[in-house]
């Protein structure tokens, strides 16, 4: 974009959220992402907090809006639009989000916005799967097996994450659930092809992998900091470079 600019990461301790909002203040930084464990205690210190940053009680990204610092949260968005890149209006569709943390809720609350016909919440933890469920009017607390019938089945827990302590074989999902005409979003992205998204395609279903989303939200971060529209394609070129890197 021809941007002398530098995106870093600075960690921040726990409990000093709403200092890093002062010191953007201080320091003329154009924007902040932000991580756990600060989502929530960065609120308090922004002068505006979106609507979706409001509903989620998370923010992921901090912009300025003439004199203020608005909280955002551009994972609802940046999902709905990684649907829509390939192809996929969650409008008056039936879906099945599996999990209910950070980015399970932000998956039902943008499904609710963008008029999906129904929502069914899957959780380990039924009280989590309650609240994320009241995030909109057409989601319900639902059951694994409720994913044969849905047109969008959204893995947004860790299952299935290579990392220390995770296994990397593993799906949220019992076998035989999926099948032909539906399409299949693992938001986990170590690995890019995880094994839930092998499962969706041997069944025939589409599988769209989490890169997807990372990219799309990142993209919408950036249109704020920015004013510029993002250049998703070459965003999705260095996610993905960096994630094969990783090995
Ligand atoms: P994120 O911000 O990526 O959403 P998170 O807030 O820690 O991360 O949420 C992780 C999600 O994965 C939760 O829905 C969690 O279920 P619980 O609410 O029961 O903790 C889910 N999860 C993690 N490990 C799991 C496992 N082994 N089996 C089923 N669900 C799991």
């Amino acid at each position: 974009c021809g941007l002398d600019w530098l995106y870093v990461a600075l960690p921040v301790s726990a409990g000093r959220g709403a200092d890093a909002v002062q010191a953007m203040r201080t320091l003329h930084l154009a924007g902040l992402s932000v991580t756990m464990p600060h989502k929530a205690s960065v609120l308090p210190a922004v002068d505006r907090v979106t609507e979706e940053a409001a509903a989620l009680t998370a923010a992921n990204s901090l912009a300025w809006e003439g004199e203020r610092v608005v909280a955002h949260n551009t994972d609802g968005a940046g999902f709905v639009d990684s649907l829509r890149a390939v192809g996929f209006e969650p409008a008056g569709r039936s879906a099945v989000v599996l999990g209910a943390g950070g980015a399970g809720r932000a998956v039902v609350h943008a499904l609710g916005r963008a008029g999906a016909g129904s929502v069914r919440v899957v959780n380990r933890t039924a009280t989590a799967a309650v609240a994320a469920a009241e995030l909109t009017a057409i989601a319900t607390v639902g059951s694994p097996e409720d994913a044969a019938e849905a047109d969008l089945v959204v893995n947004a827990t860790s299952v299935g994450m290579d990392r220390p302590g995770g296994d990397p074989t593993a799906q949220p999902l019992p076998p035989g659930v999926l099948r032909r005409d539906q399409t299949v979003v693992d938001l986990v992205y170590t690995p890019v092809r995880t094994a839930l998204l092998a499962a969706a395609e041997a069944a025939g279903a589409v599988g769209v992998d989490g890169v997807g989303m990372l990219v799309h939200q990142a993209a919408h971060a950036f249109g704020h900091w920015t004013g510029l529209e993002a250049p998703v394609d070459v965003m999705r070129r260095a996610a993905e470079a960096a994630l094969a890197a990783r090995g």
